[in-house]
């Protein structure tokens, strides 16, 4: 099949969203966002590209944060968290909000996971900025866990598709990571 050029976006099909925490002051504040990685194993390390919102000023001003993962139940609250500034509203009302460790990394109870960060590096890219931070604790509930980690099952996330700005919810598992190739390596030339 001929390929065709669709021009340069950064297609990445789909990203996992996530609600960025922070404090504006004594005042817990929210952000959606689709733009979240893991970058290091260990320690853990995770990063979160963020343009000129008030977030970036509150993590930069605190050096600290929360990374909460919303199950398909808080599709509207998380939404809403990406529409609205918290320069203008107070968005920590629909949220019950607890702390870890962090002082300034307000975390949301109603998610089913979430992670408290220390800013540890930002890079400054052209129009936004990648936060990268260290993550100091990681909180859940017995009731989202298989053998002491998060299933995605019972966490239910959801992802985000741009630029038809679309959520999706995740099927069913296909198949085992580190596993399923080794049928296919027989096809390799040896070196
Ligand atoms: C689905 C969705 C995903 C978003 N992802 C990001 C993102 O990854 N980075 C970003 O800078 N803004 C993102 N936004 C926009 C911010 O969430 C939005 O501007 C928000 O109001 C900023 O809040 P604040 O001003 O309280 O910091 C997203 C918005 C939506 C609706």
């Amino acid at each position: 099949m001929e390929k065709v050029n669709i021009g340069n976006n950064p297609f990445l099909l789909p990203m996992p969203m996530v609600i960025v925490g922070s404090c504006m002051g004594e005042r817990p504040n929210f952000m959606a966002v689709g733009w979240a990685s893991r970058v290091n194993a260990k320690p853990a390390i995770m990063s979160v590209a963020i343009g000129l919102h008030a977030t970036a000023g509150s993590i930069l001003e605190t050096g600290e944060y929360s990374i909460n993962i919303p199950s398909v139940d808080l599709l509207r609250q998380t939404d809403l968290m990406g529409m609205v500034s918290g320069t203008d509203f107070d968005k920590s009302v629909l949220f019950d909000i607890f702390y870890g460790s962090l002082e300034k990394a307000p975390m949301i109870r109603q998610c089913p996971v979430t992670m408290e960060c220390k800013l540890i590096q930002v890079v400054e890219l052209p129009k936004d900025s990648l936060f990268i931070g260290e993550v100091k604790g990681v909180w859940s509930e017995e009731r989202f866990l298989t053998g002491g980690s998060p299933d995605i099952e019972k966490v239910r996330p959801f992802c985000l598709t741009m630029p038809d700005n679309r959520y999706w919810s995740i099927g069913p598992a296909i198949g085992r990571a580190w596993h399923d190739g080794l049928e296919l390596k027989g096809l390799l030339t040896a070196r």
